[in-house]
């Protein structure tokens, strides 16, 4: 089943075909993808107009190209796949839109796709091993969560961020240290450069029953020891050592919430296993943070996986096997399907 995607939620204007195949048997023929970050970059966060007028100037090229790179034709395509929320409401709309309207004219079924799916799903487009259920933690720009995932359509959320999303506080705390935006990167190359034991920073909800996360204490507690950084060449140390301190806290209280959940999502379990944690999105780049997990993993006797970068960052190719995954479990969507700002992942 050959599947165009395209994403348009956020800053990334992206389109995919993807020759779809099921769980690790699924080929990505091309992806194609321009990220806005320049156009961004002066105002230190995502403006929503320019990011919808950048998507309707790109995507129709990027389309084009990804269909070119494919070696494809209209004919060829079997469905299309569009993220339909949630997001910035104007660049989900000209996505959603140009998605439609490609359906329409080839009379081929459409999936609106929630963005939020395509990440948790994403996991499945490169590793034939994890099946369903699997634990999944979510960390990107606008979202934390931690979900059992059973199927297209079927997540049970035990816990999601009560303030920031994991990726918004990567982004506040390089502003803070002046690396500009978005800085989750910057961040981890800085944090390469420090000594992560120099600050103590607090973990929020540890020990928590529940599998909720909350990042606004840790927020706070950085920018208290940033205001009060040394200048001149200590300081610069000072800088690193605090980004690689706060990294750290990031990773261990992600850990710490994710192996709460683990327990919960092994006792939903019908039978002893070896389940898989798999964790996406954004965050999910991050190398301190997927060894950390990967631990937690072990020592609750989970696998554990992580998405490839750009499979793990947006891109329109986990959109497309989203779609896959929808239409083979016989879930085709409408075209009259609307975009949604607010889309919770599982409705
Ligand atoms: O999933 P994503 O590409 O977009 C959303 O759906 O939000 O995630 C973007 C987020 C940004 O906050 C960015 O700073 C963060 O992911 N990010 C990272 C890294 N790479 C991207 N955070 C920490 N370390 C990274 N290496
Ligand atoms: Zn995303």
């Amino acid at each position: 089943m050959i599947i165009l995607g395209i994403e348009s939620s956020c800053d990334e204007s992206a389109a995919a075909v993807l020759d779809y195949a099921g769980a690790g048997k699924s080929k990505v023929l091309a992806h194609a993808l321009r990220s806005q970050e320049d156009e961004h970059a002066p105002f230190g966060g995502v403006v929503p107009e320019l990011a919808a007028r950048a998507h309707l100037a790109h995507l129709d090229r990027l389309i084009a190209h990804a269909m070119q790179e494919a070696g494809i034709g209209w004919r060829d395509l079997n469905a299309v796949a569009a993220t339909a929320g949630p997001g910035l409401i104007g660049g989900v709309m000209t996505g959603l839109l140009t998605g439609k309207m490609i359906a329409l004219a080839h009379k081929i079924p459409f999936c609106p796709i929630n963005h939020l799916e395509a990440h948790a799903l994403s996991p499945r487009l490169i590793s034939a091993e994890i099946h369903y259920p699997y634990l999944l933690l979510l960390v990107s720009g606008g979202h934390s969560l931690l979900a059992s995932i059973s199927g297209a359509g079927k997540a049970r959320v035990w816990g999601q961020s009560r303030d920031d999303a994991a990726g918004e506080v990567f982004d506040k705390t390089a502003r803070l240290l002046g690396l500009g935006f978005p800085g989750g990167a910057a961040l981890e190359r800085l944090a390469d450069e420090g000594n992560p034991q120099r600050f103590s920073l607090p973990l929020p909800m540890r020990g928590a029953e529940h599998c909720d996360l909350s990042f606004a204490g840790l927020k706070s507690a950085v920018r208290r020891e940033a205001e009060t950084l040394p200048q001149g060449k200590a300081g610069a140390c000072a800088r690193a050592d605090l980004a690689a301190s706060f990294q750290a806290a990031m990773a261990a209280s992600l850990a710490e919430r994710s192996a709460k959940a683990m327990q919960h999502h092994r006792q939903s379990l019908e039978k002893e296993a070896r389940p898989y944690f798999v964790v996406a999105g954004g965050v999910a780049a991050n190398r301190t943070i997927r060894e950390t997990l990967a631990r937690a993993a072990q020592a609750q006797g989970f696998r554990f996986t992580a998405p490839p970068h750009w499979l793990c960052t947006d891109n329109a190719a986990m959109v497309a096997y989203a779609g896959g995954e929808r239409l083979a479990a016989g879930l085709e969507g409408r075209l009259d399907a609307p975009a949604r700002a607010r889309w919770p992942l599982g409705q």
